[in-house]
């Protein structure tokens, strides 16, 4: 472990991954560039982050760098529901096509995000305001993950190599969200509700890893606790579930028990589960000094990373965003922000470089 005063020091001397601060990454014409996706894959895993558009399509900057460092990543908000859907019969797949084609062009792999989410911010108000009975929301949710899964599995040419199929459908004491728009669509618990819906989807696209998708999963307790009794089950009756997410937003305090989450991650890889994380961030008190804050940042960064290598079943890091710029976390969190690996002028962070110091080196333990 580095102490976080010297982690600046510590990521100057290992030189080939030090970089002039506020410079971007140096390039070399003789060895190939040293990026995130070719450290990782020497690792065995997948490293990217969730995209934003218009910004990809009118960013040169920030297209560039997910193009140069990223193997795979995860529409933020262009694969949800409300995205997809501008009328209960109509499909809208202009710019996920778009976002497909980036992908394929680039040899990018992509995590498709999210056929279910009880979220408002993802459903759009012909949903929100329509007043559907049970049955109707069962038809139109069935037609969704159908039609949206139909089209993808033609227009992707196996781009997108897994879907978190349900996102964030525990309470954070680990109650089902009977709650949720959704959960009428097969009641009354979580086991039956995730059943059908993985079942449609893995009907619809049997060659698709299906993941269950949640926030503040990592650490054990009561919500931990309650996926994973579920899962557990699921499996068990054959249910097709494949992955487990961590979404893992973090910050602004580093969590320093991680053999706990190692543990509490090997339980589900036990299960035989994928694992994901899937929605790194690090937010920072915009009242924190500026130098600390982003070494504390940067260890855990590393943190997760070392985590994610340090086991067998764990096959992608994607973080929440890329750049200060363009992120949901101010928007969202008033008094915090900064989460991201490139500052506002799309710069890397010591997040960046503890990123790649972390798999530049081999995992003390892979199991
Ligand atoms: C967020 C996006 O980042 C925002 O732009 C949007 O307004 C709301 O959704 N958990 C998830 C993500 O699974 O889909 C959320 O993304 C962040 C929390």
């Amino acid at each position: 472990m580095i102490p976080a005063l010297t982690l600046m020091a510590f990521l100057t001397m290992t030189s080939a991954f030090s970089a002039p601060k506020n410079k971007p990454a140096p390039t070399s014409k003789k060895s190939p560039t040293i990026t995130l996706k070719r450290l990782a894959k020497e690792r065995g895993l997948l490293v990217g982050a969730a995209v934003a558009v218009p910004e990809l399509f009118e960013d040169p900057v920030y297209e560039k760098f997910i193009r140069n460092e990223f193997s795979i990543f995860t529409p933020e908000n262009a694969f949800k529901f409300d995205a997809l859907r501008p009328s209960r019969d109509a499909f809208s797949f202009e710019t996920p096509d778009k976002m497909v084609h980036f992908a394929r062009l680039n040899r990018m792999l992509m995590r498709g995000h999210t056929l279910v989410w009880h979220n408002p911010a993802a459903l759009p108000n012909w949903f929100l305001k329509g007043k559907f009975s049970a049955k109707e929301k069962r038809e139109i949710l069935k037609d969704h993950i159908q039609k949206t899964l139909t089209h993808f599995k033609k227009a992707a040419k196996g781009a997108i190599i897994c879907w978190d199929v349900a996102n964030e459908v525990f309470h954070h004491d680990g109650s089902y969200r009977t709650d949720s728009i959704w959960a009428p669509v097969a009641a009354p618990t979580a086991n039956a509700f995730l059943t059908q819906v993985f079942n449609w989807a893995h009907e619809t696209d049997p060659k698709l890893k299906l993941f269950y998708n949640d926030y503040d999963i990592e650490l054990p307790g009561p919500k931990a606790t309650a996926v994973y009794n579920t899962l557990k089950a699921l499996k068990k009756a054959g249910v097709p579930v494949h992955g487990i997410g961590f979404q893992m937003h973090q910050g602004p305090d580093r969590i320093t028990d991680l053999k706990a989450i190692r543990a509490n991650m090997r339980r589900f890889a036990a299960l035989g589960l994928q694992i994901h994380i899937t929605e790194f961030d690090f937010k920072l008190k915009d009242s924190e000094p500026k130098e600390s804050a982003l070494e504390k940042q940067a260890l855990a960064y590393a943190d997760a990373i070392n985590l994610c290598k340090s086991i067998k079943a764990c096959k992608a890091f994607v973080s929440w965003g890329i750049t200060d710029k363009y992120t949901y976390v101010s928007r969202d969190n008033s008094g915090m922000g900064r989460a991201n690996m490139l500052d506002f002028e799309l710069l890397p962070k010591p997040a960046y470089y503890a990123l790649r110091s972390a798999l530049s080196k081999k995992a003390d333990r892979r199991d």
